[in-house]
């Protein structure tokens, strides 16, 4: 009996160093001291021998026991302690590392200064309006002075979307439907975008520009340049100077392109003793078209111009925006290069 015990302890002690994983071990559990494990089986058996055999025998079986459940545990976090060290050398996370930031995005430059010139003139009383896109030959050209064959048709660059109607060239018809549906006193701004033939370094086919017209009994240049002297200096800072050219639109008589005095060099025309690149040395940046709106104008829209007179004006936004942060490629607020924009 004790040599069959004594056989079997070694049998297990064997089967334990073979263990690997504690699934083993506890498959060795079960098989020698589970509730019908071989070790248990002859404990069993205890009972049936003579008295004075049974405390040795006991006391043998117990031994074993309690070896095969030491080694058991010792093995278990021998194992748990490795696989804990191995996770911690492994997994570990370095918190000197910066972080991961989440980018935040922005208003687009153009976005911003078309709401800094509205702005402007909600401040003035002006009321915003829209229009749209795709305009009918009418308000893009006929009731705003500019019948088929005149040859200021041709300083639009118009893309036609069919025989009558075209991508608006401008944002003045937007004045034609603002009269239409509105009797005078009216002031309003329609800004949007525009549409022309028309590819380089200061020009793109899709642009931006506000409109802007007021109309009332009495209106003269003096309130054209009251108006638009105030919105420079607001835009561009209270010591830009205007200076109005004579001009030509066939809806506005007499019209003025109004130019400020140059952002970069003050109206010096030199910076540090060279030419000034950005006004080509002439200390003046066209900025805006502008003028008295035309008869013709309020005949299309049913307006008399005995009683009513009234100025209009068109502001490229683009062009704000490259004076006002001295951007020199238009190209460059289309194109969405992050490396462009994430400079505003
Ligand atoms: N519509 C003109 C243009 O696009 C600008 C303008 C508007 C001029 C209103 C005078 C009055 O060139």
């Amino acid at each position: 009996m004790k040599a069959t015990l004594e056989a079997l302890g070694l049998e297990i002690e064997q089967t334990l160093g073979g263990c690997t994983s504690e699934e083993e071990l506890e498959q060795v559990r079960v098989t020698f001291l589970g509730r019908k494990g071989r070790l248990t089986e002859v404990m069993r058996g205890v009972g049936a021998l003579p008295p004075a055999e049974r405390p040795i025998i006991g006391e043998l079986v117990n031994a074993i026991k309690r070896r095969v459940d030491e080694r058991i545990e010792s093995l278990r976090t021998e194992w748990q302690s490795a696989a804990r060290a191995h996770a911690l050398a492994t997994e570990r996370i370095d918190v000197t590392l910066p972080g991961r930031r989440s980018l935040q995005g922005h208003q687009h430059p153009l976005t911003t200064t078309l709401e800094e010139v509205t702005a402007i003139f909600v401040g003035l009383g002006f009321a915003v309006h829209d229009g749209p896109h795709i305009e009918d030959e009418r308000h893009n050209f006929e009731a705003l002075n500019i019948p088929a064959d005149h040859p200021a048709r041709d300083m639009h660059d118009t893309f036609f979307v069919d025989r009558r109607h075209v991508l608006r060239t401008h944002t003045s018809p937007v004045q034609i439907r603002v009269m239409e549906q509105t009797e005078p006193p009216v002031a309003a701004i329609a800004p949007g975008a525009v549409y022309r033939h028309d590819d380089d370094v200061t020009h793109s086919p899709m642009f931006h520009q506000i409109e802007g017209f007021l109309v009332d009994r009495g209106v003269t240049f003096a309130d054209l340049k009251g108006v638009l002297g105030l919105f420079v200096q607001r835009m561009f800072g209270p010591e830009t100077r205007v200076r109005f050219r004579p001009s030509f639109f066939p809806f506005t008589e007499p019209s003025a392109e109004i130019d400020i005095s140059c952002v970069i060099c003050g109206g010096d025309r030199f910076v540090d003793g060279q030419p000034c690149r950005v006004c080509k040395s002439t200390g003046w940046l066209e900025i805006l078209g502008s003028g008295m709106i035309h008869p013709a104008v309020f005949a299309a829209v049913g307006y008399d111009p005995e009683k009513f007179s009234g100025f209009a004006f068109g502001v490229g936004i683009e062009r704000v925006a490259m004076l006002k942060y001295g951007i020199n490629d238009i190209r460059l607020f289309f194109q969405n290069d992050l490396r462009f924009l994430r400079q505003f």
